[in-house]
C-alpha cells in the first residue's frame, strides 16, 4: 500500500523523512509531499444526507489549495438515460432500473480512472448513495486495482426535521423534478428515500478493512477507521469541522490608512480621518445587516485593523494569520516606486500575480496557505466579522466563491465597504453595504502603476446603500 508520512520543515513546508523518499514524489503546489498518492473518496448515505454538498464543499477547498480534485456525481451519469425517474425506478426489484443505475456507476467509475491518468489529479470524489457493502467493495476492489486509495464518507441522519428541510432545500429544484407539482416532488423523493433504506447497509465492522469516516448527524459524533496519510487526514479534519447552521461571514478592510494616502504599500500605519470616521459608523453598518445576531470580530496584529474594530461592541481576537500580504523588500513603497526599482519584479508580479513572491515576503499562494486554519475555524464557527487587508479579503473570499487563482488576486475590494457572505447549499450570497465615507482606491489595474486617488464611486454616496446580488459557487 502506498502511504505518505509527513513532517514540517523548519520552513513550515510538509516534507517526507528523506529515508523515506520515493524517486516519483513530488510536491504540489502547497508545498505538500504527496508523492503518487491518489484518493477517491466515496460518498455514502441515503438520499437527502448532504453528500453532494459535502463533495462540492471538500473540491472548493482542494481547489483553492492548488490540489486538483473533482467530483463524479453518478446523478448526472443516470439522468443521461433517465432524466425523469420515479420511485419505483430505484426499486431494486426493478431489473432495468438495476442495470441502469449500474452501467451509470461503472460509467461514471471509469471515467474517473481516466482523469487519474493526469499527474496532476489527485481526489475524485464519487457521489452516489454507495449503500450496500457489495456496491462499496466493487469500488474498492477497483480502485485497488488501479493503485488509488479509497476514503468511504458516510453521512448518516435521522433527524427527520434535517431531512425534510434538505428535500425542501435542494431536491424539489432538481432537475429530476423538473416542471413538476412540488408536494408531488416531495413525496416521490420521500418514497425513494423508502426504496433505498430497504437495501441500505450503514459501514460496519465487517468493513474494517476500509479506510472510512462516518459523519453522524451532522457532525455531533464522528467514527473514523484507518486514516493513514497526509491527504486523507486534511480531508477528514475539514469534513468533522463542518456545520450547517444559518450564519453569514462578514468581511472587511480596515478603514483608510495614513499609506493608503500616500500610496504606499505594507507598513502599520495608523488610519486617516477618514479611516476613523469609517471606524466610527462600522457598528452602525454591522448592526444594519446583521441585527441583534451574537458576532466575533476577528482582526490581524496590525494597528489599522484593531483601529477599525475599537467601536466594535463584541468580542475580539487578533490573528497573525491575518496580517496583510507581506511585501518584503518592497514594503513602505508606492506601486511607481516598485517599478522605477525592481522593474523586473513589477512586470513578473503582473504576468503571474498569484504566484509571484515578493522578495523577502510571500504571494498571494503563500497567504492562502496561511489562511488555512482561518477557513478551518470560519467553517466551525458561526457568525464572524473580519477586519483585514486588500490581499488577505480576497483569499478569503476565493474560497467562499470560488474564484480562479489568475483572477482572485485582481479582485477590486473597495475600501469603506463591508461584505456580507451567506453560505447556502450550492452557492454563497454575497451582499455589499457601503459606507458613506470617502476613501482613496488603493486597486491597480494590471500593467498600471496607478496612484492611489479618491474614486468617486456613485455607490458610495448618499445614505449607506445596500447592493445584493447573489453568486454561485462553481461546481
Ligand atoms: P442524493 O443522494 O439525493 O444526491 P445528497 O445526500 O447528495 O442526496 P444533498 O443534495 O447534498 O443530498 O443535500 C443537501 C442538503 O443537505 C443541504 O440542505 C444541507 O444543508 C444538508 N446537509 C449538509 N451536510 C449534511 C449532513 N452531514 N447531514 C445531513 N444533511 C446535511
Ligand atoms: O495598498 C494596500 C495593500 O493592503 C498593501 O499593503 C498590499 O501590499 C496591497 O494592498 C495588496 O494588494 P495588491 O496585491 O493588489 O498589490
Amino acid at each position: 500500500q502506498r502511504r505518505t508520512s509527513t513532517a514540517w520543515s523548519p520552513q513550515g513546508e510538509f516534507m517526507l523523512p528523506s529515508s523515506r523518499t520515493r524517486p516519483n514524489s513530488k510536491t504540489n503546489g502547497v508545498g505538500v509531499q504527496v508523492e503518487d498518492t491518489r484518493i477517491c473518496v466515496v460518498m455514502v448515505g441515503l438520499p437527502a444526507r448532504g453528500k453532494s454538498l459535502i463533495a462540492q464543499k471538500v473540491v472548493r477547498y482542494l481547489g483553492w489549495l492548488s490540489i486538483t480534485a473533482r467530483c463524479f456525481n453518478v446523478g448526472s451519469y443516470r439522468r443521461n438515460d433517465t432524466p425523469h425517474p420515479t420511485a419505483d425506478f430505484f426499486d431494486t426489484s426493478n431489473k432495468e432500473g438495476e442495470r441502469l443505475r449500474m452501467a451509470a456507476a461503472e460509467a461514471a467509475v471509469a471515467d474517473m480512472m481516466r482523469w487519474f491518468k493526469s499527474p496532476n489529479n489527485l481526489i475524485a470524489i464519487l457521489d452516489a448513495t454507495n449503500s450496500t457493502k457489495s456496491r462499496r467493495r466493487w469500488i474498492k476492489d477497483r480502485c485497488d486495482a488501479e493503485g488509488v486509495e479509497t476514503l468511504f464518507v458516510e453521512s448518516k441522519c435521522e433527524d427527520e426535521d434535517v431531512i425534510m428541510s434538505n428535500i425542501r432545500e435542494v431536491k424539489l429544484t432538481s432537475p429530476d423534478y423538473e416542471g413538476q407539482d412540488p408536494e408531488q416532488a416531495a413525496l416521490d423523493f420521500r418514497q425513494r428515500i423508502t426504496m433505498y433504506e430497504r437495501v441500505y447497509e450503514t459501514l460496519d465492522e465487517d468493513e474494517s478493512d476500509m479506510t472510512y469516516c462516518k459523519i453522524i448527524d451532522v457532525g455531533s459524533q464522528v467514527i473514523i477507521n484507518r486514516i493513514q496519510d497526509y491527504l486523507q487526514s486534511r480531508v477528514v479534519y475539514y469534513l468533522m469541522n463542518l456545520h450547517i447552521k444559518p450564519r453569514s461571514i462578514w468581511i472587511s478592510r480596515h478603514g483608510e490608512s495614513m499609506y493608503n494616502l500616500s500610496g504606499q504599500i505594507g507598513g502599520d500605519a495608523n488610519l486617516s480621518e477618514r479611516g476613523q470616521r469609517y471606524a466610527q459608523v462600522l457598528p452602525d453598518l454591522v448592526k444594519q445587516s446583521a441585527g441583534d445576531r451574537p458576532l466575533t470580530v476577528w482582526t490581524s496584529t496590525l494597528k489599522r485593523t484593531a483601529q477599525t474594530a475599537h467601536h466594535l461592541p463584541y468580542e475580539k481576537l487578533s490573528w497573525k494569520a491575518l496580517d496583510e500580504l507581506d511585501s518584503g523588500v518592497c514594503d513602505g513603497l508606492t506601486y511607481a516606486d516598485i517599478e522605477q526599482q525592481y522593474p523586473h519584479d513589477f512586470k513578473a508580479r503582473d504576468e503571474d500575480k498569484y504566484n509571484y513572491r515578493y522578495t523577502g515576503g510571500e504571494s498571494y499562494r503563500d497567504v492562502v496557505i496561511r489562511l488555512e486554519p482561518i477557513i478551518m475555524e470560519l467553517e466551525r464557527s458561526e457568525n464572524i466579522l473580519i477586519v483585514t487587508h486588500q490581499a488577505v479579503l480576497r483569499c478569503i473570499y476565493a474560497y467562499f466563491m470560488g474564484s480562479a487563482q489568475d483572477k482572485s488576486p485582481w479582485m477590486e475590494v473597495p475600501l469603506h465597504c463591508l461584505i456580507k457572505l451567506t453560505p447556502r447549499a450550492y452557492k454563497t450570497e454575497e451582499e455589499r453595504i457601503y459606507a458613506d465615507v470617502p476613501a482613496v482606491s488603493t486597486w491597480r489595474e494590471k500593467g498600471s502603476k496607478a496612484e492611489h486617488a479618491n474614486t468617486p464611486d456613485p455607490s458610495r454616496l448618499g445614505s449607506p446603500s445596500i447592493k445584493a446580488e447573489s453568486k454561485e459557487v462553481p461546481q
